[in-house]
């Protein structure tokens, strides 16, 4: 039967390919942004239906959610991304702040304002699940982007209990780099981006693919069983062990 699938940040990258995903599966997929232009394109691209939606301000989260119905199966919190924020003239503690405020708004405040706003949605689901995409940098030490995505991780275990005996599962999906996306604005380096596939075990970069593959498992009746954790998928630059 034809899911609903809202997807935070579907509007390119690992979003959008989840979101073709889900639409090949005949799933109804609704993806946000905040760009109207980049919005329409993916909806387009993907044959997803597209609501412009700032994940950090909560009226239009309300809106988005009162646009969703009265059922949510699946949520996927992509939305997020290193801070944008604008150097202070005055201080480097204004700056600060600064990034850190972007940091915790962009990659935890959006997930948690959108799960917040469709919790009862996703109650009413017979299998709702939860997908936020949390990043290798929460263990490998990358400042405030790192520190927002750690706490994301966190934040989903209490979020797990909650609604776990309720029926929905909730887990983070931490992705090491991925090329094809636009994180990076175009600053990544050859060098660096060389340094990352040295990392990996496989000696690739990931693809959106590989994170929406997991992202297809995790919202599978087979993944029922799994809730409250944070896997991996980095090809073997971060292991748990
Ligand atoms: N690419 C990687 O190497 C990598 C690695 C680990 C984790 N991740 C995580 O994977 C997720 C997807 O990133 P990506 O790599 O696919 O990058 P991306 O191509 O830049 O996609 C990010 C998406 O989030 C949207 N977005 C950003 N801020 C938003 C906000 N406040 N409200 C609503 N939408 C917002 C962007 O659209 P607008 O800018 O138009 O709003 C875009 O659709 C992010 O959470 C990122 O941190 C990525």
């Amino acid at each position: 039967m034809a899911r609903t699938v809202l997807i935070t940040g579907g509007s390119s990258g690992i979003g959008l390919a989840a979101a073709k995903r889900f639409v090949s599966d005949g799933d109804r997929v609704v993806i946000t942004g905040r760009h109207e232009d980049r919005v329409r394109s993916a909806a387009d691209e993907s044959g997803a239906e597209g609501i412009v939606c700032d994940g950090t301000d909560p009226g239009q989260v309300a809106r988005l959610a009162e646009s969703i119905g009265d059922e949510l199966d699946v949520l996927v919190n992509s939305a997020g991304g290193l801070p944008e924020f604008t150097a202070s003239a005055q201080s480097q503690l204004e700056t600060t702040l600064a990034e850190w405020n972007a940091a915790l708004s962009k990659n935890l405040l959006t997930a948690v304002l959108t799960t917040t706003a469709v919790r009862d949605r996703l109650l009413a689901s017979p299998d709702g699940t939860v997908i936020s995409l949390g990043a290798i940098g929460a263990d490998h030490g990358a400042g405030s982007y790192g520190a927002a995505k750690a706490a994301l991780a966190a934040w989903n275990v209490v979020l797990s209990s909650l609604l776990g005996p309720k029926g929905v599962t909730s887990n983070v999906i931490a992705a090491g780099f991925v090329d094809d996306t636009n994180l990076f604005h175009g600053r990544m380096t050859d060098r660096r981006r060389e340094g990352l596939v040295e990392e990996t075990h496989d000696k690739r970069p990931g693809a959106v693919d590989d994170i929406a593959a997991t992202i297809h498992f995790l919202a599978s009746p087979g993944a029922r069983h799994i809730t409250g954790q944070t896997i991996h998928v980095n090809g073997g630059a971060h292991t748990t062990r």
